[in-house]
């Protein structure tokens, strides 16, 4: 079912792969066990600690089979389905070494190898080691959650009075959307660009340098393939065609805190113009790449916006403390907290977990995998897929060409599949489809760009893609 192309390993010295085995992945797991550490700490409960210096021990023996380039062992199995997967795919692909393994695999693995720790264990079971981290840069984003609250509530008052229409011809009204349709998307796309399994890069500055409006503005020459004028359309005409029927749109949401507040801004958005009658989200099953979104992690956001003084002033991890919000700022977070709750009590933006989400696969195995998934998917007008894993895994996370078109690129997920898909994406890894000829080459002569030797441009989240494939055509 997969492509024949060959896939990025971690044993390719020119790749972010070998960069991701070398150095983020141990940072990772040393963070993981830090925080085991502080939680295990804070506990009263002995027989909890215990199991939890336990986990700990666990964790470090995993950081060392990785560092000293071990093998790759066989999950243990806690109960769920797709351990059996995971462990058969090992196997057929010859019990691989940590350095030496398709990139995609091993990632999927040490996040789910590092679930079984808590899934097999009495007192830990569910517990996220990335929630502290997710929280507290979330709270970084003060600044740009309350730009686009702000934002956001004009917005919705402009269109609720009708005064952003007025006077205007059917044509202005629609250019006027198509407009605020792409705003929208890019906000959404580029919420993508700060992914916390990318932080032992980044800044907490770095990452309030990307969110706001001004950086924004300046990155749109950024998007290298941009497909949201195809992605307008086709809602537009489903918005004429189906008026008064089922217009569903699915989010496969990336990450939590700052890119999950932007995705609901964009599904809200959708829902008030029409261009939606509801909103799928797509979280994950497990703690995953660092920053993915759990249902856990959805309730957790509302949970900060419902008393945003609170959550915004509490001294945080440094033991800052922050300036009071204004009523203003409060106003426009709850009013945005009110809208989200509002609809998703009304079932119009719904979660809906999968286990294939968290699968070591690419998308190509899907109808074979999860059918039904599949299935559902063809139900939807246009299924968003979020952020830099997730295009990997559409593609195979393959050596592809880079001007291999992207409806070549992701198989059966692609034209007659019956799924509309459009890809968000920030580039943080090699792989890259839907290039004009001749762009990679200029891009790696940028500084930093890699040269001949590495596509180092597409490892640092600054250039993204949006590609769009209509399923249904
Ligand atoms: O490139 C770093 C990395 O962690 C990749 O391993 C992974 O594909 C990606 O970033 C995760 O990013 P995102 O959250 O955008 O899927
Ligand atoms: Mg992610």
């Amino acid at each position: 079912f997969d492509p024949t192309t060959p896939q990025y390993l971690t044993s390719d010295r020119s790749s972010f792969a070998s960069v991701s085995a070398d150095d983020r992945w141990p940072v990772i797991i040393t963070g993981a066990i830090d925080d085991l550490h502080r939680t295990s700490l804070e506990t009263k409960d002995d027989e909890k600690a215990k199991e939890g210096k336990s986990i700990i021990e666990k964790l470090a023996k995993l950081k060392y089979e990785l560092q000293h380039n071990k093998n790759l062992t066989p999950l243990d199995d806690d109960g769920y389905s797709d351990i059996a997967s995971y462990n058969q795919e090992l196997e057929q692909r010859g019990n691989p070494k940590w350095h030496d393994v398709p990139w995609l695999y091993a990632e999927c693995y040490l996040y789910r190898r590092m679930e079984t720790f808590f899934a097999l264990s009495k007192h830990w079971k569910g517990y996220d080691v990335f929630s502290r981290q997710k929280m507290s840069t979330f709270k970084s984003s003060r600044p740009a959650v309350l730009e686009l609250a702000a934002r956001y509530r004009e917005l919705a008052q402009e269109a609720e009075s009708g005064k952003g229409s007025e006077g205007k011809s059917a044509e202005e009204i629609e250019q006027a959307e198509r407009i605020l349709f792409s705003e929208m998307c890019e906000i959404c796309l580029w919420g993508n660009a700060t992914d916390l399994s990318l932080l032992t890069s980044l800044t907490y500055e770095d990452i309030q340098k990307l969110q706001g409006t001004e950086a924004r503005k300046a990155s749109q020459s950024n998007i290298l393939v941009n497909d949201l004028d195809a992605a307008f359309d086709v809602m537009q005409k489903a918005r004429r065609e189906k008026k008064d029927g089922e217009r569903r749109v699915d989010i496969v949401l990336d990450n939590s805190g700052f890119e999950l507040f932007v995705d609901l801004i964009l599904a809200g958005y959708l829902l008030s113009t029409g261009l939606a009658t509801s909103i799928v989200l797509h979280p994950k099953r497990l703690p995953w790449f660092v920053s993915d979104v759990t249902p856990k992690d959805f309730a957790d956001l509302l949970n900060c916006m419902v008393d945003p003084q609170t959550f915004y002033t509490a001294p945080d991890d440094s033991d800052k403390t922050h300036p009071a919000l204004s009523d203003k700022e409060v106003t426009d977070v709850k009013f945005l907290f009110e809208q989200w709750s509002e609809l998703h009590q009304d079932g119009k933006l719904i979660m809906r977990p999968h286990s294939f989400w968290t699968t070591q696969g690419c998308y190509w195995r899907m109808p074979r995998v999860a059918p039904e998934l599949f299935e559902d998917l063809k139900e939807s007008e246009l299924v968003l897929f979020k952020g830099d894993l997730n295009y990997r895994k559409l593609t195979n996370d393959a050596q592809w060409d880079p001007t291999t078109p992207f409806t070549t690129a992701i198989g059966p997920m692609g034209p007659k599949s019956g799924i509309r898909v459009m890809a968000f994406r920030t580039c943080k890894a090699d792989v890259v489809v839907g290039l004009p000829a001749g762009e990679d080459e200029k891009l790696r002569q940028l500084p930093d760009g890699g040269g001949s030797e590495a596509r180092k441009w597409a490892w640092s989240g600054k250039w993204a893609v949006v590609s769009f494939s209509d399923g249904k055509a």
